[in-house]
């Protein structure tokens, strides 16, 4: 498998604290392109082999903003067995209901753009449903749980141009883990 060709921002770029933009149908080929870059990309850092050959850190999700584009734009690939992917692409996403119940990741979340150790961690709906268009520009409508729910709030504060560090207390890095579970 070949890495593909895309440059991921690092936290100190300001062009991740943009508001991406909505984005206009039809898609032009460079959009669907770098859409399947993304995707590929984190496929790659998901599986062992390629991961440690390219030096990659594994990844789950990825928004447009961070390969400088902004666009209201992410891709979600979520490994349900052994080389085996489901892949999320959403576009111009919009959160309509959420669960009242509040997660988070134990081990704190991570994100392609931080290359850094964070402690702390960051609450998180437990389950949510959002409302988006995929790449033919069709209205569909998801409801994601677990780690899903939280890639997907992840993904879509990153096209408002928040970051998961941003979530976290640096005084009180574990503050009300007792109203929220961890998973
Ligand atoms: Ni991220």
């Amino acid at each position: 498998m070949k890495l593909p060709n895309i440059t991921i921002l690092d936290e100190k770029d300001k062009k991740l604290r943009l508001i991406s933009q909505e984005v206009k149908f039809p898609l032009s080929k460079e959009d669907k392109d770098n859409i399947d870059k993304m995707i590929e990309y984190l496929k790659i850092s998901q599986i062992e082999e390629w991961r440690e050959k390219y030096d990659l850190r594994a990844g789950m999700g990825l928004s447009y903003i961070q390969i400088g584009i902004p666009k209201r734009i992410f891709v979600v690939v979520d490994e349900i067995e052994e080389g085996e992917f489901e892949t999320y692409i959403l576009i111009n996403p919009k959160v309509i209901s959420n669960s009242e119940e509040l997660i988070y990741v134990g081990e704190g979340e991570g994100c392609l753009s931080v290359n850094r150790e964070v402690e702390g961690i960051v609450p998180r709906y437990a389950r949510i449903t959002v409302e988006a268009y995929d790449l033919d520009g069709n209205l569909f409508s998801i409801r994601v749980r677990e780690d899903l729910s939280i890639a997907f709030q992840h993904e879509i504060d990153h096209l408002n141009g928040i970051l998961f560090i941003d979530k976290i207390d640096p005084k009180n890095p574990y503050k009300n883990t007792n109203n929220m579970r961890e998973i």
